[in-house]
């Protein structure tokens, strides 16, 4: 049996979707965010989430200076419009909330902007990372949580978001 390209054998696994956002909510050149795909929990006390984050990402910079970042699930309708922005663009030109149309709120337990509408939200504390290639797989503890706990968040798997049936 011949061997499968390794880069398309991993966009076999399905992904969470999910916004990471970090910085101050109040300076619009000091806040940002961005899609990521590459999230996962490693810990369940403490409560512990990594996420891998290129060290090129706008706020891969702003998570390092804020020491924290919040996290948002996608859901259906977000995908078009807040993927496109939050996955495309560099928060270095753009304040990426303000051409959503979305002010954002202050986080409760850490500086971070968070995204009013969304489902759910998560915010982390940072800890540490480690240096995985060519990103850094951040690890965080879960210090605050709030929204809905029902919604169906979309999954990412082949370039294609799905929702999630649960
Ligand atoms: C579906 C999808 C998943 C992504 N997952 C990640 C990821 O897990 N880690 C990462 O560093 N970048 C990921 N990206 C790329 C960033 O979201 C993208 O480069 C973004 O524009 C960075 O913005 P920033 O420079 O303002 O931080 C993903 C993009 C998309 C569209």
């Amino acid at each position: 049996m011949g061997s499968l390209d390794l880069l398309s054998v991993l966009g076999l696994i399905p992904y969470p979707l999910v916004i990471v956002t970090a910085g101050d909510p109040d300076k619009p050149s000091e806040r940002g965010g961005m899609v990521a795909a590459w999230l996962t929990r490693v810990s369940w006390d403490p409560p512990l989430l990594a996420v891998s984050i290129s060290q090129k990402r706008f706020t891969y910079q702003l998570i390092k200076k804020y020491k924290g970042f919040a996290i948002h699930p996608v859901t259906s309708g977000m995908e078009e419009k807040v993927v496109d922005v939050f996955g495309s663009l560099s928060g270095r030109n753009a304040d990426k909330f303000a051409l959503l149309g979305v002010k954002p709120l202050r986080a409760k337990r850490i500086v971070a902007p968070i995204l009013p509408n969304a489902p759910l939200t998560i915010e982390c504390e940072y800890i540490n990372e480690v240096q995985t290639g060519d990103h850094q797989l951040i690890i965080a503890r879960v210090v605050d949580a709030y929204g809905s706990t029902t919604f169906k968040p979309l999954v990412y798997r082949r370039d294609v978001f799905a929702e999630s049936p649960v």
